[in-house]
C-alpha cells in the first residue's frame, strides 16, 4: 500500500473535496495516513480566502519540502484547492519541491496526472475549468462514512462581493442535478449517514435540472431527499441572503429533518459598508428576511459571518454592525478583519482601513458575540434535545453527539447510541460543549 496523506485548510466544501480525493486515489493503492512522515504522497487542499490561510499554506511546504530531502526525494507533494487555483505557476516558482498542482474543479484527474510524472519526470499543473463534470468523473469507493456526512450540490459564485476571491477561485455557479444528488445522497445513507449537510458556496443559489426535466430550488430539494430517503437531519450551509426564497423558508416549517439552525452570513450591518461590498441586500432587508424565517420556524438559531474593517468602514458604520448583532442574537458566529485579496475590487480601493482599527473593532465584535453564544448555550441548560451520536468520546462508554444547533454534547454510558438520535437532557453547559443525561428509555436499551 502506498500512504496518503491529505491536509486539508479553509470550509467544509474542501473536506467534502479532500474526502473524494481519497476515494480518487483508493484504486491507485493509496491508503490514508495521519501524517505527512512517511506518506509517499501529500496533498494540501488550500483556502485562500484570507491572507493568513494562504500564508499557511507555503510555510507548511517548507516544512514538507525538507522531510522531501531527508528522504532523497521520495515524496510527492501536490497542492490542491483554492490557492493553487489562484496561484499556479506562482507555487512552483516558490517552492520547488511542490510535484502537482490542481484546481478544485480538476481534481478528479489526479490519476492521469500522477501517471504522467511518474512516466516524464517534472511536474504537472491544472487549473483550468474543464467543460466536463467533475463529479461525474469521480468514481464512487464505496468506504464508511460516519454518521454526519457532506454533500455538494452546488459550486462557484456569481455575486462578486468586493472583498471575496470564491468567484475567481471556485468559478460560476454551478448546479448538479437532482437525481445525481439523491443516488449520492442514498449511497451515504446506505454506508451510516444519519445526517447529510448540503454545500455550496452558494447553496441556497442552488436551480439544478429536476427528474422532471425543470430547474428545482433548493426547497425543492430538500423536500425531496427528505422524503424519499428518510434521513433523520438534514442542513445547508452557506447560504446568500438575496437567494432565501419564501418557499426555502417555508421548507423550514414544513421539513421536519430540517435542523432549526441557519448560517447566514450578513458582513456588515452599515447600509453604506454593504454597499460598498457590492452584497446586494440592506441592513433591512437582513432584518426583515431574520424575521421572516424565525416567524417560519420558531425555534431557529442563526448564525452569520463578519468582516471588520472592508474599505470605507468608518466607526459609524462599525456600530451599525454592533447594533445589528444585537438586534438579531446569534447562537454563534464568525468574524473576521479584512484582508486585501489580489484581484478582488476591495483590494484595489485607496481608503483602506488601518490595522489598529481594524483590531479594536474585531475585538469589541467578538466578545460580544462570545457573550451572545454564551447566553444561547446557557439557554439550552434543563432542556431536553435529540442528539445524533457521532463518535466515542474521551472516557469509557462515553459518546459524542451534535445538538439540532450543532453543539457537541457529552453522555456517559451512550457508546451503543453512536450513529442514532436520541433524546438527552442537558445537565450543564460547559465552555464549548453541553453535557446531557440520557432520558430513562434509551438508558433501558443498555
Ligand atoms: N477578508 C476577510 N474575510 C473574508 N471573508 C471572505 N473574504 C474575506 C476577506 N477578503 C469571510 C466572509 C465569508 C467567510 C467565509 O470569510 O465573512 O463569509
Ligand atoms: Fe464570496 Fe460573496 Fe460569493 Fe459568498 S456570496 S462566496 S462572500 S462573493
Amino acid at each position: 500500500m502506498k500512504k496518503l496523506f491529505i491536509k486539508t485548510y479553509g470550509c467544509q466544501m474542501n473536506v467534502y473535496d479532500s474526502n473524494r480525493m481519497a476515494e480518487l486515489l483508493a484504486p491507485l493503492g493509496y491508503g490514508a495516513v495521519d501524517g505527512p512522515e512517511e506518506a509517499d504522497m501529500v496533498i494540501l487542499n488550500t483556502c485562500h480566502i484570507r491572507e493568513k490561510a494562504a500564508e499557511k499554506v507555503y510555510s507548511e511546504l517548507g516544512r514538507l519540502r525538507r522531510m522531501k530531502e531527508a528522504r532523497q526525494g521520495a515524496m510527492t507533494i501536490a497542492v490542491a484547492g483554492c490557492v493553487a487555483q489562484a496561484e499556479g505557476a506562482e507555487i512552483l516558482a516558490r517552492q520547488a519541491a511542490v510535484d502537482l498542482i490542481v484546481g478544485p474543479q480538476s481534481y478528479h484527474r489526479l490519476p492521469e496526472m500522477i501517471a504522467k510524472i511518474a512516466r516524464d519526470g517534472g511536474h504537472a499543473l491544472e487549473t483550468d475549468f474543464p467543460a466536463e463534470d467533475k463529479f461525474d468523473a469521480l468514481p464512487d469507493a464505496g468506504a464508511a462514512v460516519g454518521p454526519s456526512a457532506f454533500l455538494t450540490v452546488q459550486e462557484g459564485c456569481d455575486k462578486f462581493c468586493s472583498f471575496c476571491v470564491v468567484p475567481y477561485t471556485r468559478g460560476a455557479e454551478y448546479s448538479r442535478p437532482v437525481d445525481d444528488i439523491l443516488a449520492e445522497a442514498r449511497r451515504l445513507i446506505e454506508r451510516g449517514a444519519r445526517e447529510i449537510t448540503l454545500l455550496g458556496q452558494n447553496v441556497n443559489a442552488y436551480r439544478g435540472v429536476g427528474p422532471d426535466g425543470k430547474t428545482w430550488g433548493l426547497d425543492r430539494l430538500i423536500r425531496r431527499i427528505a422524503d424519499s430517503t428518510g434521513i433523520a437531519r438534514l442542513r445547508y450551509t452557506t447560504s446568500h441572503p438575496r437567494d432565501m426564497t419564501d418557499d426555502l423558508i417555508a421548507a423550514h416549517r414544513d421539513v421536519g429533518a430540517l435542523m432549526p439552525y441557519l448560517h447566514l452570513p450578513v458582513q456588515s450591518g452599515s447600509d453604506r459598508v454593504l454597499e460598498a461590498m457590492n452584497r446586494g441586500h440592506t441592513r433591512d432587508d437582513y432584518l426583515r428576511l431574520v424575521e421572516r424565517v424565525r416567524a417560519a420556524r420558531p425555534d431557529i438559531a442563526l448564525s452569520s459571518d463578519f468582516i471588520v474593517g472592508h474599505p470605507r468602514e468608518t466607526e459609524e458604520d462599525f456600530e451599525d454592525t454592533m447594533a445589528l448583532v444585537r438586534e438579531v442574537g446569534y447562537a454563534q458566529a464568525f468574524s473576521f478583519k479584512y484582508s486585501a485579496r489580489p484581484g478582488t475590487p476591495a483590494a484595489a480601493a485607496r481608503k483602506q482601513v488601518a490595522a489598529e482599527a481594524k483590531d479594536a473593532r474585531l475585538q469589541e465584535l467578538q466578545a460580544t458575540l462570545a457573550h451572545q453564544q454564551e447566553a444561547f448555550a446557557k439557554s439550552c441548560a434543563g432542556k431536553t434535545m435529540d442528539v445524533l451520536f457521532e463518535k466515542p468520546g474521551r472516557k469509557s462508554g462515553q459518546a459524542v453527539g451534535r445538538s439540532p444547533y450543532l453543539q457537541p454534547v457529552h453522555v456517559e454510558n451512550a457508546a451503543h447510541l453512536i450513529g442514532t438520535v436520541a433524546s438527552v437532557k442537558i445537565a450543564a453547559v460547559m465552555p464549548n460543549s453541553l453535557k446531557g443525561e440520557l432520558l430513562r428509555d434509551e438508558a433501558l436499551a443498555l
